[in-house]
């Protein structure tokens, strides 16, 4: 084995010619914040909205249309019935029920996977060579379902999982060093919710790893509490949720990043919710995020990291978490 084998699995071998027509389901909150970061980026500019509620949409639509003088005349379709989702690169879905506050993710499961199974055939049936990209939540259990109904290969149906963390992360590491997040490495995977888990013996800022700093960095026998900064970023949704109702920017911001990814072929690694079967120790057909490599095939490669036994531990507890919830779900 070579040392690229040695860092990354490969999973699809395919790497596809471009299109960038993008089809945001459900033009909510999320939705809208989506289709905006994607157009105000330049990522593409022709976009598809689809929701069931058709004045909103309809309003959406006009909203976003209006400002395309600034950005030089993107196409902005909308439909209840997806016909005009034809052909669709990538399908991003936002639709679906979100949280009260203080609610958990995975309180939502039936009522969305009962939304995913009306609108994942039709989506697939206009665009039988899509890639979908889930963020309804609880996203991890979403990505299942939705890969268990459409038919599609598991490396084409894939969660933002913990990718929004893992920016919270960086970000809570930024503020603290008052580095850039750009340059405050920091990975968070398994659940994207309560039992998602830090792996603190990777976190580098500016190329030097905060472990060699401080060895004890996220553990419990740690004086100076950075385990507080994972704390924050299980708490961030929560807290955002309690001030303005919803989470909107950030998980757009997010989701235009892997569609980006998938347009542009750009090899980021990404902590996205993916079948785990056969990865980290997980021998099931389960969905959580781990770190991968994305291009115009979807998943492309995973990255194999080493886990502490802390990590590795926490991993297989948060992938206990959500097998008990995938397997209760009703598809
Ligand atoms: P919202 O209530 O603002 O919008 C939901 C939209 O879905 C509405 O426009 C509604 O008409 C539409 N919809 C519902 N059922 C539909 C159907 N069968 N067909 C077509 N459209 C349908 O909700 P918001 O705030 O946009 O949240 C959407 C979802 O995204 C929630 O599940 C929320 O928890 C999740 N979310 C996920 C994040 C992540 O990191 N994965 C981050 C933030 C939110
Ligand atoms: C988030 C949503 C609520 O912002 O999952 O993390």
């Amino acid at each position: 084995e070579n040392t690229e084998d040695k860092l990354l699995m490969k999973i699809s071998c395919q790497d596809n010619p471009p299109s960038d027509k993008i089809t945001v389901v459900g033009v909510g909150s999320v939705g809208v914040a989506v289709a905006f970061a994607i157009v105000s980026q330049n990522i593409s500019n022709n976009i598809v909205l689809v929701d069931a509620d058709q004045k909103r949409l309809c309003g959406e639509r006009l909203d976003l249309q209006q400002g395309s003088t600034f950005k030089g005349n993107y196409k902005i379709e909308a439909c209840t019935d997806y016909t005009k989702t034809a052909c669709s690169k990538v399908c991003v879905i936002t639709a679906g029920v979100r949280q009260k506050p203080e609610e958990s993710r995975l309180k939502l499961v039936q009522r969305n996977a009962d939304i995913m199974k009306e609108m994942i055939p039709k989506l697939v049936k206009y665009s039988p060579d899509t890639t979908l990209l889930l963020v309804t939540n609880p996203v991890d259990v979403m990505s299942y379902v939705s890969w268990k109904i459409s038919g599609l290969p598991n490396n084409k149906v894939f969660g933002s999982g913990t990718h929004l963390d893992s920016s919270r992360f960086r970000f809570f590491l930024s503020e603290k060093f008052g580095v850039s997040p750009c340059q405050c490495h920091g990975y968070i995977v398994g659940e994207h919710g309560d039992s998602s888990v830090a792996l603190w013996s990777s976190v580098n800022v500016a190329g030097v790893r905060l472990r060699e700093l401080n060895p004890k960095a996220g553990t419990d026998e740690d004086d100076e509490k950075w385990a507080d900064i994972h704390k924050k970023v299980v708490r961030g949704a929560y807290e955002v949720i309690k001030l303005k109702g919803y989470t909107s920017w950030a998980i757009g911001l997010t989701a235009a990043s892997i569609v980006n990814s998938i347009l542009r072929r750009a090899p980021h690694c990404q902590t996205v919710s993916i079948n785990a079967k056969g990865l980290y120790g997980i021998s099931e057909d389960l969905y959580l995020s781990l770190p991968a490599l994305i291009n115009s095939n979807g998943i492309s490669h995973v990255v194999k990291k080493n886990l502490d036994c802390e990590e590795q531990d926490k991993l297989m507890k948060s992938a206990k978490t959500l097998e008990e919830i995938q397997k209760s779900v009703k598809i």
